[in-house]
């Protein structure tokens, strides 16, 4: 797939995960597989106020390209500033493309008509993304749902308008507002939105496993998938998905030692990313998913939740994975999502 002149290796992405596709977990996304990666969600407000922490989330490191940066926001004007911010970075710190979010279902959100709400005003969205194209040097992009909710599904009216008003791809996570993350996920939908237009399309939304991403490819005909829960603790599902795609390869889940040794790894990025203390915090959600399925995982995640310190957190990791080699062979550990007694 290509957007604008962004070539991608392969059809997988990293979706936009708030909270979760942190800049370090992006690096082990892409070491593994991801052919591109997002930025969670940012505040085009707060880029266009000058916020630190806003530009914080924007940061990531060379290795992460192709990278999109998220914004959210509902003014065009705004967004168009924000756009031009993005642009104007220095040549390393400006991202490859600039993604819209039109999707985010959270209350906080869409009560400012951003987010998800954007969908109820096609007009709006033509608006949004014709001003932020003529302010920005950079493609732009949107990530959508299918509409708001059952009653006023306009996937292919608002992919013709985003067309239209000159963005370069349409991600189309296949659920409406009023879905969330709830039920299955309406792929046919994504192939609807596909036919209708001749920007690349990137189908999202329940992809678990390396057959679903090949699936959800020759079902919908989209472009590229974007893979977002499944990736949690697993950045290596891009490397299965591909061995699958290209070589019709099936690759084995990583084993407990290679987890655990992410899990330290991803720690030390996370160190060099926001320094010890907020690393420590920040990390007790990736350690859960690392350690999911192991023996004993519930312990280690409660122990995990009380350390303070990543050089604490990086001591009970070597100790969890000294005490799992000594119990039994790598071979034997049970693989993530099976018999998982501690979800
Ligand atoms: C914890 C979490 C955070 C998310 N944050 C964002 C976000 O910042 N921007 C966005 O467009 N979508 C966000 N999403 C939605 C995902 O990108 C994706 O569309 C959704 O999870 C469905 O894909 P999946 O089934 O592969 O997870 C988030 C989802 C989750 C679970």
């Amino acid at each position: 797939m290509q957007i604008g002149a962004v070539a991608f290796e392969s059809p997988f992405l990293l979706a936009p995960l708030a909270g979760v596709s942190d800049s370090p977990f992006r690096r082990l996304a892409r070491e593994q597989g991801a052919a591109g990666v997002y930025t969670e969600m940012v505040s085009a407000d707060g880029l266009t106020r000058g916020s630190r922490a806003t530009f914080d989330y924007c940061a990531f490191a060379p290795e992460e390209r192709p990278i999109g940066i998220q914004l959210f926001g509902a003014d065009p004007e705004v967004m168009a500033d924000a756009a031009r911010i993005l642009c104007d970075l220095p040549k390393e710190q400006r991202p490859d493309l600039i993604d819209v979010n039109m999707g985010c279902p959270v209350r906080k959100v869409v009560n400012r008509c951003a987010g998800a709400a954007l969908l109820n005003n096609v007009s709006l969205v033509r608006d949004l993304i014709r001003s932020m194209v003529e302010a920005s040097t950079l493609p732009v992009t949107a990530k959508i749902r299918l509409g708001w909710d059952g009653n006023s599904q306009n996937v292919v009216e608002v992919a013709k308008a985003l067309e239209d008003s000159g963005a370069q791809a349409v991600a189309i996570h296949a659920r409406t507002r009023a879905e969330r993350f709830e039920g299955h996920a309406h792929w046919e939908m994504i192939g609807e939105a596909k036919q209708a237009v001749r920007i690349p399309v990137i189908g999202n939304g329940d992809v678990r496993t390396p057959e679903d991403a090949a699936r959800m490819l020759e079902t919908t005909g989209c472009d590229a998938v974007m893979l977002g829960r499944a990736a949690f603790g697993d950045p290596w599902v891009f490397g299965r998905t591909r061995a699958l795609r290209e070589r019709g390869e099936i690759l084995p889940p990583p084993d407990a030692s290679a987890r655990l040794a992410a899990g330290i790894r991803h720690l030390a990025l996370m160190v060099e990313s926001v320094g010890e203390e907020v690393a420590a915090r920040e990390m007790r959600k990736h350690v859960a998913w690392y350690i999911k399925g192991l023996p004993h995982s519930a312990a280690v995640r409660e122990q995990t939740n009380r350390t303070r310190a990543a050089a604490e957190l990086v001591e009970l990791l070597a100790g969890y994975l000294a005490t799992l080699e000594r119990d039994q062979p790598f071979e034997a550990a049970v693989p993530v999502g099976v018999g998982d007694a501690t979800r």
